[in-house]
């Protein structure tokens, strides 16, 4: 085990942290991890935005003021600094290596936005050659809350490696990608794509519908129209007659969103008993402003909606991803950087967030948040220099 820090890595490093909700971030100092046995040091470069940057920020969920300082950040971007001497078991990446990942935010020594970050080796993907850094880090957070979401809580099969011949059981069943130009929607239309489920249905803005059909999806609806869910339910009836469904009309539902009124509330339509709809924690409420707090709840069955009896309501929590000792260990070893590499899954558009220093990169992207300016798109910025 090497209990020293490489030579020209810092001893200490900047970080950014949330303090208290509805106040301006902090820049801390945090001293950097020599790492152990099964351990990476890497020096970040990029990191994405995600709304629970907002939810946290804002709505301060999962932290309290008082407690030591929640470091930003769910996914980085960087180079390999430092290995331990004997790792265990070796290690997949070298010194110098471009890699990428997701991690738990609020975590001192593997959250994202920091200039150096010890994480284990499973938290690790070795940047495939086809693509940048800045591109690679708008993929770990929502790629693995696709893999999560489709296999615990629609309960829909994503076998790795996909067997010869391989064809989904519910290759025809209808699967609603609510807020498919979300990041999370983008990967999830490619991934069952690839899989080979052929019934996918994407609700987002008419402006998206282009892209996502080349993405993988067979349908698109906008809901920006009022009777979005009649036109999902008229398309649903006139086709089943051709996939010879039975059941419920839309059996898997996938909620990019989790909004009460944006999503839960036209879904209560749709959804019948049987439909399985796996909702993306937390549900919102009430969305932040510059002027209040946003309203948010973590159980999706204490959101008061009229549910049809029998419609069976998940709420998805990718950070117990790891439970799945699969994922834990192959996801980014393995599945991430082949599906990259392999031009399966394309990493999202981005808008680059600029800033003279990293405190105000974050500040501005949370801004960005808060007024919900992307769209089909995910939020990057520099953490540090090369
Ligand atoms: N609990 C978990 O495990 C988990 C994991 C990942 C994400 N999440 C949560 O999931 C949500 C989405 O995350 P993200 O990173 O994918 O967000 P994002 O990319 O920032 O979402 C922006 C997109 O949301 C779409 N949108 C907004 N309201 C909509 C509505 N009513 N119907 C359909 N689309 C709508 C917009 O679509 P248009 O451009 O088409 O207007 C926009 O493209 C966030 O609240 C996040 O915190 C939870």
């Amino acid at each position: 085990m090497s209990s020293s820090l490489p030579a020209g890595v810092p001893s200490t490093h900047e970080a950014i942290a949330y303090i208290t909700p509805r106040q301006p971030l902090q820049s801390i100092t945090r001293p950097t991890v020599p790492p152990k046995p099964d351990e990476i040091l890497i020096h970040v470069t990029w990191t994405a935005s995600t709304p629970l940057d907002l939810h946290r920020a804002d709505g301060g969920l999962g932290f309290k003021p008082g407690q030591p300082p929640h470091i930003m950040g769910t996914c980085y971007a960087g180079t390999v600094v430092g290995l331990p001497l004997s790792p265990s078991p070796p290690s997949h990446v070298q010194l110098a290596d471009k890699v990428f990942g997701f991690v738990q935010d609020g975590e001192p020594r593997e959250a994202g936005v920091q200039e150096y970050i010890t994480v284990p080796s499973n938290k690790v993907s070795k940047l495939p050659s086809n693509i940048s850094l800045q591109q690679a880090v708008t993929v770990p957070t929502n790629l693995i809350t696709t893999f999560h979401s489709v296999t615990k809580d629609l309960e829909l099969e994503l076998p790795w490696p996909i067997p010869q011949g391989w064809t989904p059981k519910e290759v025809n069943s209808p699967i609603l990608i609510w807020g498919a130009a979300s990041s999370v929607g983008l990967y999830t239309v490619q991934v069952l794509r690839h899989w080979g489920y052929k019934n996918l249905l994407a609700v987002a803005s008419g402006k998206h519908h282009e892209s996502l059909k080349k993405l993988g999806a067979s349908e698109c609806f906008d809901y920006n129209k009022t009777k979005v869910t009649e036109e999902i339910l008229e398309y649903v009836e006139r086709t089943r007659k051709e996939v010879g469904a039975d059941g419920p009309k839309v059996p898997f539902i996938l909620d990019c969103i989790g909004s009460t009124e944006g999503t839960l509330r036209p879904l209560t339509k749709i959804a019948e008993n049987g439909s399985k709809v796996a909702v993306m924690l937390p549900v919102i409420n009430v969305h932040a402003t510059d002027d209040h707090a946003p309203e948010l709840a973590m159980n999706v069955t204490e959101v008061k909606l009229d549910w049809e009896e029998g419609a069976v309501l998940r709420g998805v929590r990718t950070f117990f991803y790891a439970e799945n000792p699969f994922f834990r260990d192959y996801f980014h070893r393995d599945i991430m950087p082949t599906l990259l590499e392999q031009g399966v899954v394309q990493p999202n558009p981005q808008r680059l967030v600029e800033g003279a220093t990293l405190l105000e990169r974050a500040q501005n992207a949370l801004d960005l948040l808060r007024s919900r300016a992307p769209s089909g798109e995910k939020l990057v910025w520099r953490v540090a220099e090369e």
